[in-house]
């Protein structure tokens, strides 16, 4: 058997296998509430062979979306909407997990796709973003500079949407620290000039993602695993860096996460990225330390082999993949298929194997 198509267990939790679905926003929610559109995108991927799927960065509270289209976890409508959601990805006997997230100065743009870009002005459906310093992220709004108990009522907000993910039925909770969003705003010191405990010190800028993994863990209890998502390096001089993001990795871990998922960029817009395949990888190696600390690497991981030999070479213990499972849903079928590993076909495509 591959090591990509061999079961992970974390926790109490076993999935089937190392190839699983990188969350990604889907700008489709109304009020913050999932669609049929949602429904069926993440079901797809179950009856594609998916270790496990992970659902786009889902604000956790209104002012953390990074548009006025995305999935939120801050009322109780919206858990209503993503159980049967998750029962459907459980009917195909997938799993299921939520990327938690809040985006800061990235906060209230427009989606993709729209007609404008940059920030949604507040009277056309935006509002005040806040962030660690009162730092505009290219020639977005300026955001306000959190105080103390905006602090607090993030760290909650993380809290009570991993309540709601559990009520849900959500297998796994991933916190988004990645992308530029609020918690990479605090650990960048390109975005965090805060001169109290919240700044300065890797020690200090780390604090509040410490804070939020440890108050998901108190929710999660002992079974349910907890990601953590961060972008490894900054790509930008000046910026954070691999070798800070190896000690997040490790502190995160010490707070009640089970695994890193190691991304990059998304902080400035000056960033500078050589993407090639597997270009995150090495990022994932430095993070995973000779596999002390459980990592998953992703981008431009497109095909078994290559994902395989990631596994193989002790650079990651899991793989996520993003634009290749939109491109085919069934990813997880073909690259067992091409690595001649057994995975579970749905009984309604077994055909399929024949040859
Ligand atoms: C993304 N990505 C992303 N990442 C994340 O952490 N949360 C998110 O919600 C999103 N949203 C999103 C939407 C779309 C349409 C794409 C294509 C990407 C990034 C994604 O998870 C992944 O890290 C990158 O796409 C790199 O992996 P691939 O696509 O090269 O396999």
């Amino acid at each position: 058997m591959s090591l990509l198509f061999s079961p992970l267990t974390l926790r109490s939790l076993t999935l089937p296998n190392r190839l699983w679905v990188s969350p990604m926003c889907m700008y489709s929610a109304v009020d913050g509430v999932p669609q049929e559109w949602h429904h069926t995108h993440l079901a797809q991927f179950a009856s594609g062979g998916a270790g496990l799927i992970v659902a786009e960065a889902t604000a956790v509270l209104p002012e953390g979306r990074i548009s006025p289209r995305d999935t939120g976890l801050w009322n109780d409508a919206q858990r209503d909407a993503w159980a049967p959601i998750v029962d459907a990805v459980h009917a195909r006997g997938a799993h299921l997990g939520v990327q938690l997230a809040h985006a800061g100065r990235k906060a209230s743009t427009w989606w993709p796709w729209a007609a404008e870009n940059g920030s949604v002005p507040e009277d056309q459906g935006g509002w005040p973003t806040v962030a660690p310093s009162a730092i505009a992220f290219d020639g977005f709004a300026e955001p306000a500079a959190l105080d103390a108990d905006g602090i607090s009522a993030v760290i909650e907000g993380f809290a009570d949407a991993a309540r709601r993910a559990l009520d849900a039925g959500f297998d796994v909770l991933e916190i988004h620290g990645a992308h530029g969003y609020l918690l990479h705003q605090f650990l960048s010191p390109l975005s965090n000039r805060r001169d109290d405990e919240y700044g300065g010190s890797l020690e200090n800028r780390a604090r509040l993602l410490r804070e939020v993994t440890e108050a998901v863990r108190r929710v999660a209890g002992d079974a349910v695993p907890v990601f953590v998502r961060i972008s490894a390096t900054d790509h930008a001089p000046g910026g954070f860096t691999p070798e800070e993001a190896a000690q997040v990795g490790e502190w995160v871990m010490a707070d009640g996460a089970d695994l890193i998922d190691v991304s990059s960029g998304g902080l400035v817009a000056h960033q500078r990225i050589d993407v090639h395949p597997g270009y995150q990888v090495p990022l994932a190696a430095a993070v995973r330390q000779g596999g002390r600390i459980p990592s998953s690497a992703v981008g431009l991981l497109t095909d078994g082999a290559q994902a395989e030999a990631v596994l193989a070479k002790g650079d990651a213990d899991a793989i996520f993949a993003g634009r290749e499972w939109l491109r085919d849903p069934h990813f997880g079928l073909r690259a067992a298929h091409e690595l001649g590993d057994d995975v579970a076909w749905p009984d309604q495509y077994l055909r399929a194997r024949w040859r």
